[in-house]
């Protein structure tokens, strides 16, 4: 045995899902490994606090391993849990929410929202382009694995990308591209090709060949242009209508935001709403939907030119968005609210954010994070709580990461 393979028992879970073992006392992280399992790791990676290892043989194997379906599984840094079916997976992620938890003192119930596809639900895609191939990143890598199909993905997008491929193999045009998004809602398919030079691509080849409902757009030196846009996306949900933007933040699994935004609705306290990091307006529509009042602030541009239009589609009147950094604006709100739901990216409150939560006149609080470990960072840091109830949304199955949503009550 060389030196960098090492023998090693797994006895926990870490924040991603990845196995934990100890080598030489130092804890060490082992991907797609299960508690039980007996183990030859490969060290590819050591500091002061822990080594991360790469699993080179079973030695022991659980008998809750299962075959991953996906042929890319474990090389594509997307999924971490396909070596264990969905229950499994679901049991992990609430143990692992619940241990953050109890740091700040939170020993109560966590009431669990699976998702109703554990494969097959995304509906967008982030791939990139690199020597000739469109793929996904491998993990802790910046080389891309060619794939065909991603398998939490819609097939139509699996069908888009295929179909893009051989349209670059045909033209020899990979060279053009760095990345490339692709939507697919309501039946209808959003392209964007980010490129790195300005030069002209016929696309009609590939609109031909994907025979559906398509928009083409290019983005190139931080701007984006339409290039076909035929088909726009007017989705109808809830008695809402609007129109999405393609460049703006949306929810990846729609049966799960659904049962988010229901559960968020069915927590509001009072007629008066501040709705922070509010995305394209679609949450704080439904709220003035139930007669509230919402004023919602969101710093991306295309996501507030979203809210806009979806206020005026469906005559909110009780509706004003704000542009701009909840960091900036929230200082100075000297208003009055019922209930105040922030929903901020994974890096979580700013502190800022924090110290105006808790200087603002409300009474109830909904934090929604897509990082239970900011989360529970600045829950720990809001004065005079009581936490009502907690959740887990699983918004993005296979993978390590999931949703959550706590609601707390003014002492
Ligand atoms: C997790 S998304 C939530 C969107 C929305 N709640 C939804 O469900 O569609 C976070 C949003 O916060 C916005 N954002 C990021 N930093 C911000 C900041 N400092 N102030 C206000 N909004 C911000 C992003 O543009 C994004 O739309």
């Amino acid at each position: 045995m060389t030196d960098k393979i090492k023998d090693i028992t797994i006895f926990d879970y870490g924040y991603d899902g990845e196995g934990v073992g100890k080598i030489d006392n130092k804890i060490c992280f082992v991907p797609y490994s299960i508690i039980g399992e007996q183990l030859k790791i490969e060290k590819i990676s050591e500091n002061s606090n822990f080594i991360r290892g790469r699993i080179v043989q079973f030695d022991k194997t659980s008998d809750l391993r299962v075959l991953p379906r996906c042929p890319y599984f474990a090389k594509c840094g997307g999924c971490a849990y396909q070596h264990l079916n969905y229950e499994e997976e679901i049991f992990i992620k609430k143990d692992l929410f619940s241990r953050q938890l109890k740091k700040i003192g939170y020993l109560g119930d966590i009431i669990v929202h699976k998702s109703p596809q554990d494969y097959f639900y995304r509906n967008k895609i982030k791939l990139f382009v690199k020597n000739g191939t469109i793929g996904l990143k491998i993990r802790s890598s910046n080389n891309v694995i060619d794939i065909d199909k991603c398998l939490i993905c819609k097939n139509e997008i699996s069908e888009i990308i295929n179909k893009i491929d051989l349209f670059f193999k045909g033209n020899k045009i990979y060279d053009y591209y760095d990345k490339i998004e692709i939507l697919y809602k309501n039946n209808i398919g959003i392209i964007i090709f980010y490129k790195n030079r300005e030069n002209d691509v016929n696309y009609q080849g590939l609109i031909l060949n994907l025979q559906r409902k398509i928009n083409i757009y290019e983005f190139y030196d931080k701007k984006i242009y339409n290039v076909y846009t035929n088909n726009i996306l007017n989705i109808k949900n809830h008695g809402l209508t609007f129109e999405m933007s393609p460049k703006g933040f949306h929810q990846v699994n729609d049966d799960v935001a659904d049962d988010l935004y229901n559960n968020i609705l069915n927590n509001l306290y009072g007629e008066n709403i501040l709705n922070c990091y509010s995305g394209g307006g679609f949450l704080s529509g439904l709220i003035c939907k139930q007669n509230k009042k919402v004023i919602a602030i969101e710093l991306g541009e295309q996501e507030h030119l979203e809210a806009e239009n979806l206020k005026y589609q469906n005559k909110l009147k009780h509706l004003t968005n704000l542009r701009g950094d909840c960091g900036k604006i929230l200082p100075d709100l000297n208003l009055n609210f019922d209930t105040v739901i922030v929903d901020p990216p994974r890096s979580g409150l700013d502190k800022i954010v924090v110290s105006s939560l808790n200087k603002l006149n409300y009474k109830r609080l909904i934090y929604v994070s897509c990082d239970s470990a900011t989360l529970v960072r600045d829950l720990a840091l809001l004065n005079d709580f009581n936490i009502l109830n907690v959740h887990l949304f699983d918004m993005f199955p296979r993978t390590g990461e999931y949703e959550c949503m706590v609601v707390l009550q003014k002492k």
